[in-house]
């Protein structure tokens, strides 16, 4: 279950959270857990079904799974493109099946708000949304992503949108 964490306060009820991202146009769901498995195959096959509504609902076009974890070659260097603000000019669609990562997500409000996804967490970083992202102490995350087109999945680190 998420985590946020916004001007001192940490949250950790579902209903709230989803209250202050839905102010912020920022799309939240949690998923129904599916039985662990191993290849990426079978992992999009069990989430067929929510990863296709949500495709029908926003016009995504693909998915994919990605994982990061300790044994990862060259992980520092990985997340280093990730851990500068910047923004996409395609939505960041990010499910996590396992392990769990931060999002920090730029508000309405001239500041950001922090977001731990944990397994079950749907969450849309809208396009042009500043933010950025890095892993907790575990080193290690696995979600399933989705695209509108795959030319939109390019950080721009240009601090003044
Ligand atoms: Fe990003």
């Amino acid at each position: 279950m998420a985590r946020l964490e916004y001007r001192g306060e940490t949250i950790s009820d579902v209903h709230t959270i989803k209250t202050l991202l839905d102010a912020n146009a920022i799309p939240y769901e949690r998923w129904a857990l599916r039985e662990q498995v191993t290849t990426d195959e079978e992992v999009l096959q069990l989430y067929r079904p929510d990863i296709e509504r949500l495709q029908r609902e926003r016009g995504y076009q693909s998915a994919d799974l990605v994982a990061l974890k300790p044994t990862t070659p060259n992980l520092d260097g990985i997340l280093a493109k990730f851990t500068k603000e910047h923004h996409h000019t395609d939505d960041e669609v990010r499910f996590t099946v396992a392990g769990e990562g931060v999002f920090e997500i730029a508000t309405f409000h001239d500041d950001f708000l922090k977001f731990t996804a944990e397994p079950g967490d749907l969450i849309v970083i809208p396009a042009y949304r500043r933010h950025s992202f890095y892993l907790t102490a575990a080193r290690a995350i696995r979600c399933i992503r989705l695209f509108e087109t795959s030319a939109g999945w390019e950080a721009i680190y240009e601090k003044n949108f």
